[in-house]
């Protein structure tokens, strides 16, 4: 197999297909299962979410990965190994702009596949919360860190620098357009990304918490 590539911009079906893979289950240190999905699409078949957190695995990809790609493909990269997309680094330039965009084209349809009032469980009340107000995301800092990504590799690719090389990519292309810097929001419990992110030289926001972490660098940084 040759040796896995970065490539981009990239397609909605590429960056939610990580989602939907059985071996995408990144373990977090309280030994529960993250919420990243289980496959979904491939065969059309509509699966129970993550031991059952969520009633549709398209949910999180809904939230967190779809709207992205339809809005902004040009800063979506991937990793591609040769047999599949095994992760990418997605990213608005313009966070409150995409948000307003957001409100008006994906909103509807969002509403509509995921009504509150059928949540099943807390955990999916709380992604469909985040799914029906992107505004509510934004930092207080946008002036400064217009841009937001997200940013997920499969395990196989772990640990071998696309983390690194991805978001040094997204960097360029931000600096290129005159995207000043980029935030970010992440769980609390995902101790493994915030040690990637301090790393790499993200620091943490005047308005980050520590349940609710937000990091930001700027994208003349080099990472
Ligand atoms: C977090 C993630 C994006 C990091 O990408 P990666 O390719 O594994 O990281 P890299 O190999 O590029 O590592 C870059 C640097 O960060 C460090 N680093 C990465 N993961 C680390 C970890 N879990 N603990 C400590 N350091 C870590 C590396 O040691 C490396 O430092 P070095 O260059 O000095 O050796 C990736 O592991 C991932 O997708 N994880 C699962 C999904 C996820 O948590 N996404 C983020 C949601 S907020």
């Amino acid at each position: 197999m040759r040796r896995p590539e970065l490539g981009g911009p990239a397609t909605v079906d590429e960056v939610t297909l990580p989602y939907f893979h059985d071996d995408y289950d990144p373990p977090v240190p309280s030994g529960r299962p993250c919420g990243r999905l289980r496959h979904l699409r491939q065969d059309g078949r509509e699966r129970r979410g993550r031991a059952g957190l969520y009633s549709s695995d398209a949910l999180l990809p809904d939230v967190f990965a779809g709207p992205y790609v339809e809005y902004q493909p040009d800063l979506a990269f991937v990793v591609d190994t040769g047999r599949r997309v095994a992760g990418y680094v997605i990213s608005v330039a313009d966070s409150q702009a995409f948000a307003d965009w957001y409100d008006a084209h994906w909103l509807p349809g969002f509403r509509e596949r995921y009504p509150l009032t059928e949540a099943t469980s807390q955990k999916e009340r709380e992604a469909i919360g985040f799914g029906l107000d992107p505004h509510e995301a934004i930092v207080p800092e946008v002036d400064r860190f217009p841009a937001h990504l997200h940013i997920d590799l499969l395990p196989e690719l772990q640990g071998q620098g696309y983390g690194r090389r991805l978001i040094r990519e997204l960097l360029a292309a931000l600096h290129g357009r005159g995207v000043p810097g980029v935030f970010l929001r992440m769980s609390p419990a995902n101790t493994g990304a915030m040690a990637f992110y301090r790393r790499l030289g993200f620091e943490e926001l005047p308005s980050s918490r520590s349940d609710a972490p937000a990091l930001a660098i700027a994208t003349n940084a080099d990472v």
